[in-house]
């Protein structure tokens, strides 16, 4: 049963149906119809168009109906209605008859898509903060296991300076902590509720729309129709928000593969999240992190799709925003997912202490020190910089690293330079001279591990 057909003649072609109809895809909405559904019946109420005991009506109807389909909305999918706003009236109307032909009064399915998707919206952010937190908390536990252990610190993925294991996963903890503001300040702004703006300039019935915004969980009402029923702001900033935490986990993923290649061998994956070759038995493949590095690029199609279907489009609801709808739900899937599929790798990860710490060690990861150190003897830092660069020089030369070389070396690229030097090149003392805020020092990673802690188990 259509919602519409009065003025038409003929019946819509098969092939415009199947391409027009979006059952297959926003029955997600179901629940969120059914709950707009239930406010709408007292909002019209209250305003006069139906009866208390028809109100009471149609609401017990709709709650049935919440409980019938709750458990697996999957099923109606494929019941062939236009879209999940004609299935619920249709089954509404098989409930309780010709008084269910009555809750569409002063409404029209451009406000209620645009509530539905909304609170579709609101959920899918607590969902995905969830995932978010389950990984930081994941990732802080693991750089409280290894507190202390050092590893190598890259810039242009050439070795630069040691750092702590710790530091490198907090830094991570970082951008996801952003990720999870950034999902705070689009709850924030998609907290108005377009119910009421009917089809584009307002519904002639006399509502309280700040009440129903409010009883549907929102702050308030929308302040103008044409712009409430055609707004997608808040799926273009989902799947920005999206896009960029895909990226922080493509950054992420990326490290870890290189970590644990052959080469590296800084971290061992766990067999959980890895995979084998249909050849070569030896193999043990990453495939999880690949596929979230992989998985990023569908994100940010997404929000690419997106943006372009929303540029240029014309006041107020066009059809095109029927567009919205698939991709928005396959990314918040993909993003949920590859935050959960990243805690389960760091579930099992294992930190190969000895061979990051001999990475640490070499690729003279050590030479800003000695500046410092030549530094702290009066040198200028321009030139204590240069002084070094030929020390590095003859080190390798040597095939010795700095800390090898003996005093009577040193003292051939300037004479200050005396036994107290070596303590300056140890890599734990390196590291715990970094003792400021936001630095790599044992001290300060350990201070950061507890104000994580703290935080995260308050959230
Ligand atoms: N399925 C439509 C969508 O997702 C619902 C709104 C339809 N409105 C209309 N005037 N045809 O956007």
């Amino acid at each position: 049963m259509a919602l519409w057909g009065g003025r038409f003649t003929e019946g819509p072609d098969q092939r415009f149906k199947d391409y027009n109809d979006s059952l297959k895809f926003d029955y997600r909405l179901a629940l969120e119809d059914i709950e707009g559904s239930i406010c709408w019946a007292d909002a019209i109420c209250e305003a006069g168009v139906l009866d208390k005991e028809e109100c009471e009506n149609l609401k017990n109807a709709l709650k049935e109906l919440y409980a019938e389909i709750k458990d697996d909305i999957h099923k109606i999918a494929g019941a062939g209605d236009e879209d999940i706003h004609s299935y619920v009236e249709r089954r509404l109307i098989e409930k309780v008859g010709s008084l269910g032909k009555k809750l569409h009064t002063g409404r029209s399915r451009n406000d209620q898509v645009a509530l539905d998707l909304k609170l579709w919206c609101l959920k899918a952010c607590c969902r995905v903060r969830n995932a978010i937190l389950n990984l930081q908390k994941e990732l802080v536990k693991v750089a409280k296991e290894n507190q202390g252990a050092l590893f190598p610190g890259y810039t242009h993925l050439q070795r630069a300076q040691p750092v702590t294991f710790s530091h490198w996963i907090l830094a991570y903890v970082q951008m996801f902590e952003r990720d999870y503001k950034r999902l705070g300040n689009t709850l924030d702004l998609l907290s108005t509720c377009p119910l009421g703006s009917a089809a584009l300039a307002g519904t002639a019935y006399n509502i309280d729309r700040d009440k129903l915004a409010r009883a549907l969980g929102f702050k308030e009402a929308t302040a103008n129709s044409l712009d409430a029923v055609s707004d997608r702001d808040h799926v273009m900033e989902l799947l920005s928000d999206a896009s960029i935490s895909m990226v922080h986990l493509s950054r992420l993923a990326e490290d870890l593969i290189i970590y644990n290649s052959g080469e590296a061998h800084f971290v061992e994956l766990s067999d959980k999240v890895t995979s084998g070759s249909s050849l070569m038995p030896q193999k043990k493949n990453p495939d999880a992190l690949e596929l979230i590095r992989g998985k990023c690029g569908r994100v940010v199609g997404a929000l690419t799709g997106m943006m372009v279907t929303c540029k240029a489009l014309p006041l107020a609801y066009d059809k095109d925003l029927q567009e919205d709808k698939e991709r928005l739900f396959d990314a918040m899937d993909t993003w949920e997912d590859s935050l959960y599929m990243a805690s389960l790798v760091f579930e099992g990860i294992k930190l190969n202490k000895e061979a990051a710490e001999n990475a640490a060690k070499g690729g003279y990861s050590n030479a800003t020190e000695l500046a410092d150190y030549l530094v702290s003897k009066g040198i200028p830092f321009r030139e204590a910089h240069s002084i070094v660069g030929r020390v590095v020089l003859y080190a390798i030369s040597m095939q010795k690293p700095l800390e090898a070389m003996s005093v009577e070396e040193f003292k051939q690229f300037n004479a200050v330079i005396g036994d107290d030097v070596y303590p300056c090149l140890q890599l734990e003392n390196i590291i715990a001279r970094r003792d400021i805020k936001g630095g790599t020092a044992p001290l300060q990673t350990a201070k950061e591990i507890a104000l994580w802690e703290d935080l995260l188990a308050k959230r």
